[in-house]
């Protein structure tokens, strides 16, 4: 997953070049590096490590030039040193490659055996030989790139610079995304617009299997076959302005607190507050939700949580049957995908690669696709029938929060709508729920204000080294993503389980050091959570129990620890009960010192499978 970027301009690039890196940063952080044409001749910049690190090795060596490409890693085959970092290059090309190029073993026999010196362990640095190959072959560097991309399997973008040909850039594209940018006397590549945003505003998504020619200002596209082929030029949306810390320590505080404020502005999309009811503007949609005759649910990470939590929905209130698989695994299962069916994609990113397959192997196989995503811009949502938007806004911390949430609920929404269109849920229902959505920012404005207890108890959960969460229900998927917040940015073990399920292995880990956090909403399934609770406490257990007022005075005598969650209607208790989870896991990884928005061996964005 890897960020890319490459100009063909007419000042120095490396430093803007730096600056467009760091709106990649979020693709990874391990490694960075510019290459840039010096006098026509190739040279390089590298640092493992964040871009910090490159900028402090570009202020020591500054580098000159005026076409140039640049790179931020997240390493796949090699670790994140600088041999491995790119640009990676020989004399006569150099590459910046995002994706996994899988037949790099074959090729790189092959051209070990044509006496090509190889210095690092990437699977990228085949390209720089390949294409090198044909250049000594006496092909064009055009021409050159061309045969060489047809020969990678996998999945690439990649970006070029050539000896001597100052002003040409070539990008190619096969799974992992590519933009090019047109600037009035320069032209870009990058791996989206955001990374643009600085020099362009008029984009153009190259397709799989295109080749972009970038001379100066003037870009021609050649399709997988060599054809000329015309990629439109769309203005993009995406914000030049670099997103701030808004006064807060990290992003992730920042983006937890302003869920009260974006949930709103996802549920006025989807709802009509003076009902209230919901209003889709999409009949498409109304239609899908209301014949559908499955709904095949898909994503990765906190994004597929949402969609476990969707799964209840759904099925409780329109009665809509719901499969939901890690996009990882669904198109290895050879599903069965129903005649009449529809396919939900979610994704904060909308690049997620294994996601993105997804989507394609279900279009593939006639579902009618449906892209829940933050990035309306995104691949994902570029490919799918249906974008559903979130209206987030960037999420640049990590830890996914404030799109989980703004997820859930237009799941909710949607459910909803499905619930009135296939004739289950009543007009009065329809109202009750809506009713209760539009209270959560209230809700949630209410419950920060306990910050800083959960703060103390953030340090307290620190000090574990394996923490187990539990939840029944809608709450079940809560304790799966609370748990994954927590490793994710406190590197502190923790496991999601199924309170029920919690005797069928995970007791036996049970004692006064494992603190066992259980997600009890005062609902239907209360009881039942609280005798699992009190299986765990038997055993010397330590229990931090999650519930409402009437859920605590109920059953929390006992308990090690208790917070409290705002008194609402059940149906909203897994947007509620994010936020606790939230906080824990920001307070705990705080309380460990470590990097809270960009955590160890973790990107924002996986555009690798
Ligand atoms: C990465 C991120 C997670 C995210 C997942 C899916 O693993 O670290 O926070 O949930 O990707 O990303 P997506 O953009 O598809 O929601």
């Amino acid at each position: 997953m890897c960020g890319i970027v490459g100009i063909a301009g007419t000042q120095e690039v490396a430093p803007v070049i730096l600056e467009a890196l760091k709106r990649l940063e979020y693709r990874g952080y391990d490694s960075a590096g510019i290459a840039t044409l010096v006098d026509g001749r190739i040279e390089r910049r590298r640092s493992p490590g964040k871009l910090s690190r490159l900028d402090a090795v570009l202020r020591d060596e500054p580098l000159p030039g005026r076409t140039g490409i640049g790179h931020t890693r997240w390493a796949t085959h090699g670790a994140p040193t600088v041999i491995n970092a790119h640009p990676h290059a020989n004399a006569r090309v150099a590459i910046v490659h995002n994706g996994i190029i899988e037949n790099f073993r074959d090729l790189r026999s092959e051209l070990l055996a044509k006496g090509h010196k190889f210095e690092s362990e990437t699977d990228s640095e085949v390209a720089v030989h390949l294409i090198s190959d044909y250049l000594d072959q006496g092909l064009a560097p055009e021409d050159a790139a061309q045969e060489a991309v047809r020969r990678l399997t996998g999945a690439y973008s990649l970006a070029m610079i050539f000896r001597g040909e100052e002003s040409l850039l070539i990008g190619a594209r096969k799974g992992s995304p590519l933009a090019v940018g047109y600037g009035e006397h320069e032209a870009y590549l990058g791996s989206d617009a955001f990374a643009l945003a600085p020099f362009t505003n008029r984009v153009a998504y190259l397709e799989d299997g295109d080749v972009a020619i970038v001379r100066g200002n003037q870009v021609s596209i050649f399709d997988a076959k060599g054809r000329p082929a015309n990629r439109e030029v769309v203005i993009t949306n995406a914000s030049s302005a670099l997103v701030d810390k808004a006064g807060h320590r990290h992003f992730m505080a920042k983006e937890i607190h302003e869920q009260p404020e974006v949930i709103g502005h996802t549920l006025a999309h989807y709802l009509d507050a003076a009902g209230p009811n919901v209003a889709l503007d999409n009949d498409k949609l109304s239609k899908v939700l209301a014949s559908a005759t499955r709904l095949t649910i898909s994503a990765c990470g906190t994004a597929y949580y949402a969609g476990l939590v969707g799964k209840y929905w759904f099925e409780k209130l329109a009665r809509l049957p719901v499969e939901i698989d890690f996009a990882s695994e669904l198109r290895y299962r050879d599903p069965v995908y129903p005649e009449g069916g529809a396919a939900l994609f979610i994704s904060q990113s909308g690049e997620t690669a294994d996601t993105l397959a997804a989507l394609r192997d279900a279009k593939a196989n006639g579902q009618t696709t449906l892209a829940l995503v933050n990035v309306v811009e995104s691949s994902i949502a570029r490919e799918a029938d249906i974008v559903l938007p979130i209206f987030a806004g960037p999420e640049i911390g990590v830890a996914s929060t404030k799109a989980f949430t703004c997820q859930l609920a237009a799941l909710a929404a949607l459910a909803i709508a499905a619930g009135r269109g296939r004739g289950k849920l009543s007009a009065e229902d329809e109202k009750r729920l809506c009713t209760a959505l539009l209270e959560i920012p209230r809700h949630i404005v209410e419950f920060l204000k306990s910050e800083a207890k959960i703060e103390a108890l953030g340090q307290e959960v620190a000090k574990a080294r394996d923490v187990l969460y539990l939840g029944r229900g809608p709450s079940f998927p809560l304790a799966l993503e609370g748990a994954l917040k927590l490793k994710e940015i406190s590197y502190v073990h923790a496991e999601g389980y199924a309170a029920g399920e919690m005797k069928h292995g995970p007791i036996a880990l049970i004692d006064e050091n494992v603190p066992v956090i259980v997600m009890a909403p005062h609902d239907g399934f209360f009881e039942k959570t609280v005798s699992n609770m009190q299986e765990v406490m038997a055993r010397g257990g330590k229990v931090l129990l999650i519930s409402e007022r009437a859920g605590l005075d109920r059953a929390g005598t006992d308990a090690w620890a208790k917070i409290e969650v705002p008194d609402a209607d059940a149906f909203i208790a897994p947007i509620l009960y994010a936020i606790p989870a939230q906080l824990l896991a920001y307070y705990a990884a705080i309380a460990k010192g470590s990097d809270v928005d960009q955590p160890r061996n973790l990107a924002k964005s996986v555009t690798v499978e």
